[in-house]
């Protein structure tokens, strides 16, 4: 019996590609390995977004180079957003890796797989003409038997994680692959290419099969989630995407992420103010919070613009959590420009904010500019942020305390069980009972900026609501 392990840096969509990866190698007879040194098959999804992600594949290639010396049998592949459509200058810096891939484009991987163990899945995976695997129509039911433990990771971008951890009741699912802007600090568009979406029916079958295997909820994943449908016939949207999700019973929760600032339409605001399973919490990078940093990264807003959606947002779905992302440092960034997104930052009064020093990416357009925020100004400009974002997030999690909150519990940490309210707060509790994969009504005692923590109070029971009606264009797309 073979084995194989996914090795996971970067953002969700690494996450989820990792998985429907397992689940194809899965379906060749694979078994996850509980060490990465006694894996048959060794896959590392890197990430490129920052130097310090890329840092961390170099420093796991540099353990692997000794492994595949004592053990050449093994293979070893590297892909995802480091592997962009050049990709000599990796395969100089590591020759003893078999094979690269591309995101998502899976295709070669799994034929090498399928020669070695002499065997092809039951049902043929869907590729694509440049490989691109997608999920098959009819799915193999092996792919959502139950005993397939695929993991879910955090989703943070500078954890590495393995798959292989036991299953959790909430899933990753990308619907719109790629991005078609080009923000003049990003790699992304890149390395993972135009923006294509996949249709709502082989969606909903995939959700549908993991609401089989356990899920119950889905976080509905894009580099611009919001543009979802854009290429598909009849152009449905993502309302009518979360509205079809909507209406398979036994999956509670729905979630997306994340959302542009100019993307972001008042169908997908009714959406989440309508739909009942779906989660009242937005993603919605702001980068800055000044006009001219936010021109010379061509965003395509203003901060005016990004004002205006949130009261919207706000108005319209009352008790809504909002995140955001900030690049600080960006080239030319000056001490007034960046003390605006001190101050928007004050203004707005975000739940959580996602804090990164820039980092000059080849090939992007900032990367001909001078990087002339020095270093240890980075720095001190990450960490106003972040000490900022920490008082404001206190006293907004502190309104918590004493309120009782449903949380949808994920799992265990440290003796205690963990879970997320539909505002996407962590919170922990402890309890004898199993509550994996259930609701608990928790009463808040403890508020930190980072998660809050309480006593179940009792189960609540979820009771589906009525099916929602569907656009055609959601029936056919
Ligand atoms: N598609 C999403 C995010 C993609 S990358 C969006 O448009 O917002 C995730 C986050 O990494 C970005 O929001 C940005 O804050 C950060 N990031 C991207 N490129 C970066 C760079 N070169 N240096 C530092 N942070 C970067
Ligand atoms: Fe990158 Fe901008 Fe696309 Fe987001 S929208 S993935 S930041 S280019
Ligand atoms: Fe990294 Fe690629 Fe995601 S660069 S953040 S893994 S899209």
């Amino acid at each position: 019996m073979k084995t194989y392990y996914i090795w996971t840096v970067g953002c969700q969509m690494n996450e989820a590609d990792s998985e429907k990866l397992a689940r194809e190698l899965e379906a060749r007879g694979l078994r996850p390995a509980s060490r990465l040194e006694e894996a048959d098959v060794i896959v590392l999804n890197t990430c490129a977004v920052r130097q310090s992600a890329e840092e961390k594949t170099y420093s796991k290639l540099g353990e692997l180079k000794h492994l595949k010396k004592a053990r050449p049998e093994v293979l070893l592949a590297v892909g995802g957003c480091m592997v962009g459509p050049d990709h000599s200058d990796l395969q100089k810096r590591a020759p003893f890796v078999d094979l690269f891939f591309r995101p998502v484009q899976f295709g070669q991987l799994l034929t090498t797989v399928e020669q070695a163990v002499g065997r092809a899945p039951a049902t043929a995976p869907v590729l694509t003409p440049d490989g691109r695997v997608g999920v098959p129509l009819q799915l193999d039911p092996r792919l959502v038997r139950p005993d397939f433990v695929p993991a879910v990771g955090e989703g943070c971008v500078d954890e590495p994680s393995a798959v292989g951890k036991p299953n959790r009741p909430t899933r990753w699912v990308s619907v719109i692959h790629g991005c078609n802007r080009a923000c003049t600090y990003c790699i992304v568009p890149l390395r993972r290419g135009r923006e294509w979406s996949r249709p709502i029916p082989e969606i909903v079958e995939e959700v549908r099969g993991l609401v089989r295997d356990g899920a119950r909820e889905v976080t509905l994943l894009g580099q611009i989630v919001d543009r979802y449908g854009r290429d598909l016939p009849g152009r449905p949207d993502l309302a009518d995407l979360m509205a079809a999700l909507h209406n398979i019973e036994g999956l509670w929760r729905i979630r997306f992420l994340t959302s542009h600032p100019a993307d972001m339409t008042d169908r997908i605001i009714d959406a989440v103010a309508e739909l009942p399973k779906v989660c009242e919490h937005i993603n919605i990078p702001v980068q800055s919070g000044d006009d001219h940093v936010l021109r010379r990264m061509k965003r395509g807003y203003r901060v005016e613009h990004y004002r205006r959606l949130v009261e919207k947002i706000r108005a319209r779905i009352p008790g809504v959590s909002l995140a955001t992302d900030i690049i600080v440092g960006f080239c030319g960034e000056t001490e007034a420009e960046f003390e605006n997104t001190l101050k928007l930052l004050e203004e707005i009064r975000f739940d959580v904010v996602h804090v990164a020093m820039y980092s000059p990416r080849p090939g992007t357009a900032a990367y001909n500019w001078p990087d002339d925020v020095p270093p240890a100004v980075k720095k001190e400009r990450l960490h106003r942020v972040e000490e900022l974002q920490e008082r404001i997030a206190r006293e907004i999690n502190s309104q918590l305390l004493g309120q009782e909150v449903e949380v949808l519990v994920e799992g265990q940490r440290k003796g205690k069980w963990e879970g997320r309210t539909r505002t996407n707060k962590l919170v922990f509790f402890e309890d004898e009972r199993p509550w994996l994969g259930k609701l608990a009504l928790v009463r808040i005692e403890k508020a930190s900026p980072w998660s809050l923590q309480g006593t179940v109070v009792r189960e609540v029971e979820f009771v589906e609501p009525p099916p929602v009606p569907l656009r055609p264009v959601a029936q056919i797309a």
